[in-house]
């Protein structure tokens, strides 16, 4: 029976091994969580990076961790500590993911991460190989592995093969800096269907294939010898009643079984009942505008004081690709910023900023979801963005207010947030006073449309309009892509 691959370098799970015995931690970041409601649902086997480098493995743990990895589906590529470094954390991490989010003054051009890069994604490549046959699909996820459609295909010229992006795909004007353009998009180009988030990145990319490659493109079929090959936009969406679920039982639980971080939440509510919580959950990364929504935040209590200890300021920041310099100078910069904002403006009674900087367990996302009157995430490019859909699918009685950036994929779906320049220090401080003295029925009103739309276009909704359209194309039916 023919079955559905799904390659990423990120694994559902990351293992660690403590005390001589492993262990097996959900991942966190959009891609892992969305697709593991996909992946649970159906027959898929799921190849990754395991967490661990060959050196931290011992041998005798090599049978418990392909074991440990089955039980969730999954089968691991094997990376030494010297891939990790030149793969993940230069070429993935320090050029593609800052140069495709705009972040040209971060980017590194280093021909040893991409010599790197290349070896990597040939180990995964020929993993895929190894462990699919002829009539399996394959689906290939996002930035760290954009050559492997094309390895594939020169092994596997009749396999179906499909690659999501998660993250934006940058405009031509950007992408042509990278010294190895044209391998990436031939590297793509492996693929027969590729999907982006928005019809944006999907543009972009076309218009890279046309000028950089000169080939053939119509709508959104590109023409490659005697191939072709399909590109669309596929907004990912996110596991809504598993969200929906969860906020009904922490409603259902909320006097017996309430969470440490829950009872701080509830005594700060009975202590300051006028106090509005204002959340703001990420990865500690700079394309999430972390540093500078601190200081609009700093802003907003300037321009508008009467609202000193009336909110506070919620930072879960998640740590992150933590050997990567600028990711450590970030951590810096906003441990001082809270540490100074907090030293000028607490009172007795008071702290603006609470900071937490750790990964939580799905629990205590629910709750700081359920808790927050105010959802404000300020990323200054985000692909997609999924903690916005997730707090609005938590929101049982439909209040809460989303403040979201225009420069996230999502904001695309979610008219009816309230939509911020994050750049912009004047129009934050307003939307936060608009959103603080929003009445409830409009809150209400807004949120019905958006928790009907992410009912309905929810992650098995957009798996299976990707999957479809990529047997459509190997069916040979064209139909699938008019849209
Ligand atoms: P990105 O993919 O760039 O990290 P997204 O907002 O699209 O950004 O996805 C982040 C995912 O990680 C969400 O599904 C969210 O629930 C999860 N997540 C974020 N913060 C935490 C945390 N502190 N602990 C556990 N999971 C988290
Ligand atoms: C984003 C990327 C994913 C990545 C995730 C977490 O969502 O699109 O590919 O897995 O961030 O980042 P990490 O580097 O920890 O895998």
């Amino acid at each position: 029976m023919s079955k559905t691959i799904i390659i990423s370098n990120r694994l559902p799970v990351q293992l660690q091994i403590s005390d001589g015995g492993l262990t097996a931690i959900p991942s966190v970041g959009g891609l892992a969580t969305g697709m593991k409601s996909v992946h649970s649902g159906g027959e898929s086997l799921w190849i990754g990076w395991s967490g661990l480098t060959e050196e931290d493995t011992p041998p005798a743990l090599e049978k418990d961790i392909d074991k440990a990895l089955k039980e969730h589906g999954c089968a691991k590529v094997n990376l030494t500590a010297k891939e990790i470094e030149g793969f993940y954390f230069g070429f993935s991490n320090r050029t593609v993911w800052p140069l495709f989010h705009y972040f040209m003054e971060y980017t590194e051009f280093e021909l040893d991460f991409w010599d790197v890069y290349k070896a990597v994604n040939q180990k995964f490549a020929d993993a895929i190989i190894e462990k699919s046959d002829e009539n399996d699909t394959i689906w290939v996820h996002d930035y760290q592995l954009m050559l492997v459609p094309q390895m594939v295909r020169e092994k596997r010229p009749n396999t179906s093969i499909g690659f999501f992006l998660h993250i934006p795909f940058p405009s031509y004007e950007i992408f042509r800096t990278l010294p190895w353009r044209e391998e990436v998009l031939q590297g793509l180009l492996g693929s027969d269907l590729i999907g982006f988030h928005t019809y944006d990145y999907e543009r972009h990319f076309l218009s890279s294939v046309r000028r950089l490659l000169g080939l053939d493109v119509s709508f959104n079929d590109v023409y490659l010898d005697h191939r072709v090959i399909k590109v669309d936009s596929f907004p990912m969406g996110i596991d809504y009643k598993k969200f929906r679920d969860a906020a009904l039982l922490h409603g259902k639980n909320i006097h017996e079984k309430r969470s440490d971080l829950q009872v701080k939440l509830d005594d700060h509510k009975a202590s300051a009942p006028d106090t509005k919580l204002i959340l703001s959950i990420d990865r500690l990364d700079y394309s999430k505008g972390i540093a500078k929504r601190i200081n609009a935040f700093e802003y907003f209590l300037n321009k508008y004081p009467e609202y000193k200890e009336k909110v506070r300021l919620i930072i879960l920041a998640v740590p992150s690709r933590s050997n990567v310099p600028q990711y450590q100078l970030l951590k810096k910069e906003i441990d001082e910023l809270v540490g100074r904002i907090n030293g000028e403006l607490s009172t007795v009674n008071w702290t603006p900023i609470w900071y937490f900087y750790r990964s939580l367990p799905f629990e205590n996302l629910i709750d700081l979801y359920t808790s927050s009157d105010i959802a404000w995430l300020t990323p200054l490019r985000d692909g997609m963005n999924l903690v916005a859909k997730e707090y609005i699918a938590t929101r049982i009685d439909k209040t809460g207010v989303l403040i979201l950036s225009e420069m996230a994929g999502s904001a695309y779906e979610m008219n009816e947030a309230l939509l911020i320049n994050p750049n912009n220090f004047e129009q934050q401080a307003d939307t936060l006073k608009a959103a603080i003295t929003m009445p409830k029925e409009e809150q209400m009103a807004r949120n019905m449309f958006l928790q009907n739309r992410l009912e309905r276009y929810n992650v098995e909704v957009w798996a299976n309009e990707f999957m479809h359209a990529l047997n459509k194309k190997s069916e040979g039916d064209d139909d699938a892509f008019v849209s």
